[in-house]
């Protein structure tokens, strides 16, 4: 292990010994003490009091600005006035119902209006979203295979939780990748559904297309891969998926869980100029409450309209979130937001360049809409193996480093990526960066270090 990240390690449990306690006590009846596997790290999670704006406190009263807003599903930021309002107004006139109501053809209509779909359905998850397209996408064609890429993340049902961080040599060659269950529990017979291709490799697809003639529903991803930092889409590659699925007759599934509201007004079908036939939404539409949505075109629904698709929930379009959501596209996800946020991303971004560049720091960062990394690799990731290779101990050294002098600049693990919130400001991009420019100098010795001891064996 690096010195530096020892002396960071020993100054995070210096700085948050109320967060040890809280987590020691989690650990008696919470299974690794925390509600989702994501949240666990070593030594121990930090523990939140508090968020306001682009910033959060932990227990022991360090205050933080946040880029890690939930793992991206807070671009509102914390407590956004506007949804704040239309959530309070709500609470007054009944949390729950099962039943249909006014704001959500609104809300359908404000979804039909920026993305490519006629039709709409609301849920909590995007696990839940992504779900239900699958389902309907094998509804609609009458076959039970799915594309999946390597390395990408659709949340924990069956058919999403292959492939997600498989290992050598499990995950077999990169031209013909085996699809590996992301733990016990995946029956085999839904992997035997999931057939595995290479993100960014045209050609991994088509195989799998004709090897599985007539068999495949649908091809999901996300079309900037978010779970190994950020990983772009290259020219071409969401276009020739789009021609390869109407060459097939299969449905392309667009999660947008990340994307479709961080990546600017219209999500990755505008960025990108490419039309999937489904998209699944969650994370940042709801402002901070729990809501999600898939959509497509009417006659793909229509199987939910004439019964043959089932589809339900009792949370779905609950009136507290759906008036948080429609809040949210209303007065946080506009046009002004986004150029706002788009300039804290390129002030972000080329204050990260420049330090990268005079630290002597082997690496590069990526960016896209509201959402960025430090990639601590050599040369731009393009598939989730380009990926795998990151040092991990200097990827700890940078988020301890950052985390120690007041900044989440990320969730915590090594594949996940910045948010920026339509809160955040130019000052707190400043400090962002004064404190990475602290933080770097520290990476590129550790870095050297590291490739001194490889050269010496
Ligand atoms: C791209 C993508 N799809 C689906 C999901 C699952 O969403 P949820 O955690 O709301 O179930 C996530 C969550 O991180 C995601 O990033």
């Amino acid at each position: 292990m690096y010195a530096d990240l020892q002396r960071e390690l020993d100054n995070f449990e210096r700085r948050t010994p109320k967060s040890a306690e809280a987590h020691k006590k989690n650990l008696k009846r919470i299974p690794l003490g925390v509600a989702s596997n994501y949240r666990a790290y070593d030594p121990y999670p930090i523990f939140v009091q508090e968020g306001q704006g682009g910033k959060f406190r932990d227990l022991d009263g360090n205050e933080y600005i946040d880029h890690n807003l939930c793992f991206g599903a807070l671009m509102a930021g914390h407590c956004h006035p506007a949804v704040m309002k239309a959530v309070q107004q709500r609470l007054h006139t009944g949390t729950m119902f099962g039943m249909p109501h006014n704001m959500e053809w609104e809300l359908a209509e404000e979804i039909c209006a920026r993305f490519p779909v006629e039709m709409v359905r609301f849920g909590s998850s995007g696990t839940e979203a992504t779900m239900h397209a699958v389902r309907l996408a094998r509804a609609a064609t009458d076959r039970d295979k799915i594309i999946k890429f390597e390395g990408g993340y659709h949340g924990l049902h069956d058919a999403a939780l292959v492939s997600v961080k498989p290992h050598a040599p499990e995950f077999g060659d990169i031209n013909d990748p085996t699809p590996v269950p992301g733990g016990l529990g995946v029956p085999k017979a839904s992997i035997a559904n999931v057939q595995i291709a290479t993100f960014n490799d045209l050609s991994s697809v088509e195989r799998r297309f004709k090897q599985n003639a007539g068999e495949i529903a649908a091809v999901i991803l996300e079309p900037i891969m978010m779970n190994v930092g950020l990983c772009m889409p290259q020219p071409g590659f969401l276009e020739g998926l789009r021609s390869l699925c109407t060459k097939y007759g299969a449905l392309l599934i667009f999660d947008e869980v990340k994307t479709g509201a961080k990546l600017g007004w219209g999500g990755a079908s505008e960025y990108f100029g490419v039309t999937p036939d489904m998209i699944c939404l969650a994370k940042s539409i709801g402002g901070g409450f729990p809501l999600a949505a898939f959509g497509t075109h009417k006659s793909v629904m229509d199987l939910i309209s004439q019964h043959k698709v089932f589809h339900g929930g009792t949370y779905n379009t609950n009136p507290v979130s759906m008036a948080a959501g429609l809040a949210t596209f209303r007065e946080v996800l506009t046009r002004e937001n986004y150029a706002h946020v788009d300039k804290l991303s390129k002030k972000l971004t080329d204050g990260y360049k420049k330090i990268v560049t005079k630290s002597g720091l082997n690496a590069y960062i990526a960016s896209a809409g509201a959402n960025g990394a430090l990639m601590l690799q050599p040369n731009e990731v393009r598939n989730y193996r380009d990926w795998l290779n990151i040092d991990i101990d200097l990827w700890r050294l940078y988020w301890f480093g950052m985390v120690n002098r007041g900044v989440m600049c990320q969730p915590y693990w090594w594949d996940e990526q910045w948010t920026i919130s339509v809160q955040h400001t130019e000052a707190d991009i400043d400090k962002h960066l004064a404190v990475f420019e602290e933080v770097a100098p520290m990476l590129s010795k550790a870095q050297q270090e590291s490739t001194a001891a490889v050269a010496v064996h």
